[in-house]
C-alpha cells in the first residue's frame, strides 16, 4: 500500500525512552521498569510495552492510506482515515497485556522459547477511535451478528509489517464476528493513545484494540480487514500463542489440537520490590497491579508475607476519588486495578500476591503446574524473596 510501508531492515526505527529495558533490539521489544508501572493508573506512552515482530512500518502519505474491507460480504470497500474519523469516536481505557508477560520466571523453571519478559509486558492506555461494530455496519454487517449472509464468522486483521515467523509476510490475527459486531465488546480501530495521535511503535496510523484479550490480537498498522468463514490461519494464531499442558514439548507438539488463546486469565504482580530484595523488618508498603480478561473485574487481591500461609487483603483502586468496585458501573472493566497494602515484614519474609476475579477465578499457586513450551500466560502467584531484614526501608 503506498500510504503505509514496511521497511525490510531496522534503519528507520522511531526514538525510544532510554529507561526502557530492552529485551530484544531487532525486532524492538522493551518494557518499563516495574516500579514505573504503578506510578500512574494510565501508563505514559513512552513507558508502554513495545512488542514487535518486525521493523516498524512507516506512513509515507496519510492521504493515500486506506483500510480495505473484503471477504464474505456483498461489497468490498476502502476506508480512508477521513472515513474513520467521521465515525463516532469512543475513548476506551484498556490494559494490553502480552501473553508472554512474566515469561522469564517461567523459563527459570524449565527453559521456554520466546523473548524474555519480566512483569512489565503490559500497560494501560485510553484508546481513542471508532468502534469496529460501527465500521462493519458500513459493509452491511448489522450489530450483534454471528454470521454474515455469505457465511462470514471471523474478522481477520492484516498489517503490513514483515515478520520472519510469517516468512517475511505481515502480522495477522482474527476475532469472532460476534465479538467484532458487539458494541459492548468495545473493539476499536484506534488512532489515539492517551489523547495523542498514536505513535509509530504502537500502530500509527490505525490499530485494532481488542480489550480483555491477549495483546497479540490487537493488530497494529492495520492494512486490511477480511471477513472469513474460518479463523485466521496466520502463524501467530495457529503456531504460537496457544496454551499447551506441561507434558507437551517441541518433540511432541501438535499445534492443531489447541485453540488460539483469546481472553487472558486473572493475573497480578508486585511492582515495588524486585523478585529478590532487601527491606527492613517492620512496616512496608507493597503495591502492584491485578487484572483479568474478558472484562471481568478484580474482586480481591491477597498479600502474604509468609510465603502463602496467611493473607491480608490489599486496597484496590483505579481512578482518584472513585472507589473501585469490581464490575461496578464506574469502574473501567477492561483495565487493570492497582493495589496497595501496608504490611509487617518479618525477618526473611516471602511476600506473595494473588488476585481473584469477579468469576472467583484465582491465580494458580505454582508456575510448574502451568509451564508451557512457549512460556505464555504465567499467572502463577508472584513471589518476592526478602533476603535479610537489614537495609533500606521501602516506606
Ligand atoms: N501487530 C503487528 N502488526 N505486529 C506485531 O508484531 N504484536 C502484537 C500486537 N500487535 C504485533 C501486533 C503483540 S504480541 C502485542 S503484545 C501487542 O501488539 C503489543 O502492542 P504494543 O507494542 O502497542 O504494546
Amino acid at each position: 500500500m503506498p500510504g503505509l510501508t514496511a521497511p525490510s531492515d531496522y534503519a528507520e526505527e522511531p526514538p525510544r525512552h532510554p529507561d526502557l529495558k530492552i529485551n530484544a533490539k531487532e525486532p524492538f521489544n522493551a518494557e518499563p521498569h516495574r516500579s514505573a508501572l504503578v506510578a500512574s493508573y494510565i501508563t505514559p506512552v513512552d513507558f508502554f510495552l513495545k512488542r514487535n515482530h518486525g521493523p516498524i512500518p512507516k506512513v509515507e502519505d496519510l492521504s493515500r492510506y486506506t483500510v480495505s474491507i473484503s471477504g464474505l460480504i456483498n461489497k468490498s470497500i476502502q476506508l480512508s482515515m477521513g472515513d474513520i474519523w467521521a465515525l463516532p469516536k469512543y475513548n476506551v481505557t484498556a490494559t494490553l497485556q502480552c501473553a508472554g508477560n512474566r515469561r522469564t520466571a517461567m523459563s527459570n523453571v524449565r527453559k521456554v522459547r520466546g523473548v524474555g519478559w519480566d512483569i512489565s509486558a503490559l500497560g494501560t492506555a485510553t484508546w481513542g477511535g471508532a468502534k469496529l461494530s460501527d465500521v462493519l455496519e458500513l459493509v452491511g454487517i448489522p450489530k450483534l451478528s454471528s454470521v454474515t449472509s455469505l457465511g462470514g464468522k471471523h474478522v481477520e486483521f492484516v498489517s503490513v509489517d514483515k515478520c520472519k515467523e510469517e516468512k517475511g509476510g505481515p502480522y495477522m490475527a482474527s476475532i469472532p464476528l460476534k465479538q467484532a459486531t458487539d458494541p459492548d465488546a468495545d473493539v476499536l480501530l484506534a488512532y489515539e493513545m492517551n489523547g495523542e495521535v498514536l505513535k509509530r511503535d504502537h500502530g500509527y496510523p490505525l490499530r485494532v484494540v481488542v480489550p480483555g484479550v491477549i495483546g497479540a490480537r490487537s493488530v497494529k498498522w492495520l492494512d486490511s480487514i477480511n471477513i472469513k468463514e474460518e479463523e485466521c490461519q496466520g502463524f501467530f494464531m495457529q503456531k504460537d500463542y496457544k496454551m499447551f499442558p506441561p507434558t507437551v514439548d517441541w518433540d511432541n507438539i501438535n499445534w492443531s489440537t489447541r485453540r488460539p488463546q483469546m481472553d487472558f486469565p486473572v493475573q497480578s504482580a508486585i511492582c515495588t520490590l524486585e523478585d529478590v530484595d532487601v527491606i527492613k523488618e517492620g512496616k512496608a508498603r507493597i503495591a502492584g497491579y491485578a487484572l483479568s480478561g474478558g472484562g471481568r473485574g478484580i474482586e480481591r487481591v491477597d498479600i502474604s508475607v509468609d510465603g502463602g500461609k496467611t493473607w491480608v487483603e490489599a486496597r484496590r483502586y483505579q481512578k482518584d476519588n472513585v472507589a473501585y468496585v469490581s464490575d461496578g458501573p464506574r469502574s473501567d472493566k477492561w483495565a487493570w486495578v492497582l493495589f496497595e497494602a501496608t504490611v509487617d515484614i518479618p525477618a526473611n519474609a516471602e511476600i506473595v500476591v494473588k488476585a481473584v476475579d469477579s468469576a472467583a477465578n484465582v491465580q494458580p499457586e505454582k508456575v510448574e503446574d502451568i509451564w508451557n513450551l512457549r512460556g505464555i500466560l504465567n499467572t502463577s502467584w508472584h513471589r518476592i524473596k526478602i533476603q535479610n531484614s537489614s537495609g533500606r526501608s521501602k516506606l
